[in-house]
Parts: C-alpha cells; sequence; structure tokens
C-alpha cells in the first residue's frame, strides 16, 4: 500500500490544492475561482453548514430547499451534523466575499450512521454550494481539498450517498469514487485513500 504522503503528493499533481495556493489551483481539472479561500470549518459554521445540509438534502433546483433549521430539525439529515464538531468531525468552507460553500465528513457506527455509510472506518462525505455559485469549480475544490486532508488524517477512504440523477455523481467519479452499492435510487461510493483520479 502506498503511504499516504506518496498518496496526498500524487493527488495533488493530479487535481490540485483546494487552498488556491498559486501556482497550484489551475492545476488540470481545477479552475481558479479568484480570491477564493477554503478553510477549515469551526464550530462557528454550524449555521451555514445546516444551510449546506439542506441545499444538499433537496439537491433538485425545482424543488424547495429545506433552511438549515429545518434540516437539523430532520433526524435523518441532522445525523451529519448533530453535535458539531463531534471528534473525528472535519469539514472545508470556501469563503468568497462571506461563505459560498462547504464540504464535511463525519465518521459513524453500525448502530447510529447516515445514508452513505460503510463502515466505522470510513467517514462520510456532505458536500454544497450556494446555488448561485454552482458550476465554477468550487465545488471541485472543496472535494478535493477534503480528500486530502482525509488522507493526511490517515483515513483509509471515504463514502457518501448520492441520488442516481444528480450531476454531482459526475464530479464524485472525477476524483476516484466508485459505486459501492446501489439502493432504489441512489448509490453509495466510496473513494480509496490509495485511488487514482478519473477525469472526462
Ligand atoms: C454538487 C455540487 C457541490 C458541485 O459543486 P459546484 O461548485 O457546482 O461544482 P464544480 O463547478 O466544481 O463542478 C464540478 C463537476 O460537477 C459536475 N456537476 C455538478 N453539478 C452539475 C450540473 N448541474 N450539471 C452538470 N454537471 C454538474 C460536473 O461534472 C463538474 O465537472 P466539470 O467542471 O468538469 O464540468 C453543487 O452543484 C451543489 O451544491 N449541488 C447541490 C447540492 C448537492 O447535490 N450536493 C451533493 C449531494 S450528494
Amino acid at each position: 500500500m502506498r503511504r499516504p504522503s506518496a498518496a496526498i503528493g500524487a493527488l495533488r499533481r493530479a487535481i490540485g490544492r483546494c487552498a488556491g495556493v498559486p501556482g497550484s489551483a489551475l492545476r488540470a481539472g481545477l479552475s481558479l475561482v479568484e480570491d477564493l479561500r477554503c478553510r477549515p470549518a469551526e464550530p462557528a459554521d454550524l449555521e451555514f453548514l445546516a444551510t449546506m445540509l439542506g441545499e444538499a438534502a433537496v439537491w433538485r433546483p425545482d424543488k424547495p430547499t429545506p433552511t438549515g433549521e429545518e434540516a437539523l430539525a430532520d433526524p435523518h439529515l441532522a445525523t451529519y451534523l448533530a453535535g458539531w464538531p463531534r471528534p473525528g468531525d472535519h469539514g472545508l468552507v470556501a469563503d468568497h466575499d462571506g461563505p459560498v460553500g462547504a464540504a464535511w465528513y463525519r465518521t459513524y457506527t453500525e448502530a447510529d450512521h447516515a445514508y452513505g455509510f460503510v463502515s466505522a472506518e470510513i467517514p462520510e462525505v456532505a458536500i454544497a454550494v450556494v446555488a448561485s455559485r454552482r458550476g465554477e469549480g468550487i465545488g471541485r475544490r472543496l472535494l478535493v481539498g477534503l480528500i486530502e486532508d482525509s488522507i493526511a488524517q490517515g483515513h483509509p477512504a471515504l463514502s457518501l450517498s448520492v441520488n442516481d440523477e444528480n450531476p454531482a455523481r459526475l464530479l464524485y467519479e472525477s476524483v476516484g469514487f466508485v459505486t459501492v452499492e446501489r439502493r432504489e435510487t441512489a448509490s453509495t461510493m466510496v473513494r480509496h485513500a490509495t485511488s487514482a483520479r478519473r477525469r472526462g
């Protein structure tokens, strides 16, 4: 198995770093949003993360999105953020004159988990970008940054759940997530720390 540092190096060379360090943010697959900053999510970001959770839960543009408050009041959704930050939680917030997107992961147990659970060792990702800022490369930068951080923290893989019609699936596949389980209308995807990125 490749050492984590080697895997991070390979991923960085392939798809660049979220923080937008000059010279790295324009690597293949990443567009540069001028002055975009990705920073670690703090306890005070809970409200924004909850808003992003609502966006991720109802991703179809033609359907009303739950507010952050509504998302946290829904026990199925609240699982993704209850008690934030719990030990092992990690997230990134993309800032561009205020928060414009967030991605985070959390580990779960067999007894208490979210939709994309695979094992207690593999954290599950949630991600969303504010509707008016989608399609600018922000989501990709958040996800790449989160993958890098997960490797640096020694996690063997990341998982997530995605509706089969959600175009976010293309983003996930392009950074190395593969489907490991299909349910009625959604799939569980996993990206191993040693996975190669796939593009196009
Ligand atoms: C999914 C999401 C986080 C992606 O963030 P983003 O900033 O819009 O994505 P990017 O601009 O970085 O694009 C990355 C890739 O996403 C894919 N993609 C995402 N949404 C897409 C859409 N509506 N149509 C086509 N492709 C889309 C494309 O493959 C794109 O790759 P490309 O740049 O090579 O075309 C964002 O669209 C979002 O918040 N969606 C609603 C919430 C959601 O669905 N969350 C995930 C739940 S599983």
